[in-house]
């Protein structure tokens, strides 16, 4: 696990857009994994300006999201569909037939998310995976306690997820209590995970993701067995790192050096 350490977010925001489009420039045909979430507002900004400039192109990438909440249509203002369209896929060349999110819509789910899977599979997998983190350790919505060794499916959330983004809901409408989410084996099945947190709030749970122990009860930590992921923090979400001065003396500044 590469971990690499930010002065600020927006340095470690913008370490993880970079890399994002290093793997564009590198394979235009590429597969992209997109998350949501608060965090991933100004990477996907950095993107879109980036793009502005010409500097980038997604007209032959495909993109498969991590997550949906069951029962909004993608059209719901609540929803991961929307949040992509606004914050990223109508800004950018990229074609809406390759962006890829589960269907939470659909009449039946469980089908929906088996069917999601079978077609990440099929297009060939995913090169590059960005993640956030939830503050109590799930990826995707992937919760505590989640098998290490799931794929797409339904999950019920947590209360301490639902408190988290109810800010994204109108006050006086009811929240979904299920998403269909990629499972934990699916994620570790990407060819490179990428996942950045900032903030203190993320500290605690970053920390038990990096240094362990290796359990479902934070869901994150099963990117111990992945061969390649790069961690972004900023200081606030490192806080708590036992190790903080060893991945500072290996990645001084957040240098990504080929070895770790
Ligand atoms: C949601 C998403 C996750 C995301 C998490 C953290 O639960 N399903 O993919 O990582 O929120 O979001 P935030 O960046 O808003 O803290």
């Amino acid at each position: 696990m590469k971990t690499l350490i930010f002065k600020s977010a927006q340095q470690a925001e913008q370490k993880a857009s970079s890399l994002i489009m290093e793997m564009v420039r590198a394979k235009p045909d590429c597969i992209l994994g997109l998350a949501t979430g608060g965090t991933m507002e100004r990477v996907y900004e950095n993107i879109v300006a980036e793009y502005q400039k010409g500097g980038v192109s997604f007209a032959s990438v495909q993109s498969f999201n991590l997550d949906e909440y069951v029962g909004l249509a993608p059209s719901h203002p609540s929803s991961y569909h929307t949040y992509m369209k606004e914050a990223l896929f109508k800004h950018i060349d990229i074609q809406t037939q390759n962006t890829h999110l589960p269907k939470g819509d659909a009449a039946d789910p469980v089908a929906a998310a088996d069917a999601y899977e079978a077609l990440i599979e099929t297009s060939g997998g995913i090169d590059l995976q960005l993640l956030g983190i939830g503050k109590n350790g799930h990826i995707g919505f992937n919760e505590p306690t989640s098998s290490l060794r799931s794929r797409t499916r339904v999950k019920t959330l947590t209360t301490s997820t639902l408190q988290a983004n109810r800010q994204y809901f109108d006050s006086d409408e009811e929240m979904p209590h299920f998403a269909i989410t990629m499972g934990i084996e699916s994620i570790l099945s990407a060819r490179h995970c990428v996942l950045l947190a900032t903030g203190e709030s993320k500290a605690d749970a970053a920390a038990h993701m990096i240094e362990g122990p290796l359990s479902a009860i934070c869901p994150a930590s099963a990117l111990q067995f992945h061969q390649r992921v790069t961690v972004i923090l900023d200081e606030a979400a490192a806080s708590k790192l036992k190790l903080k001065h060893y991945y500072e003396q290996v990645h001084p500044a957040g240098e990504d050096r080929l070895y770790a």
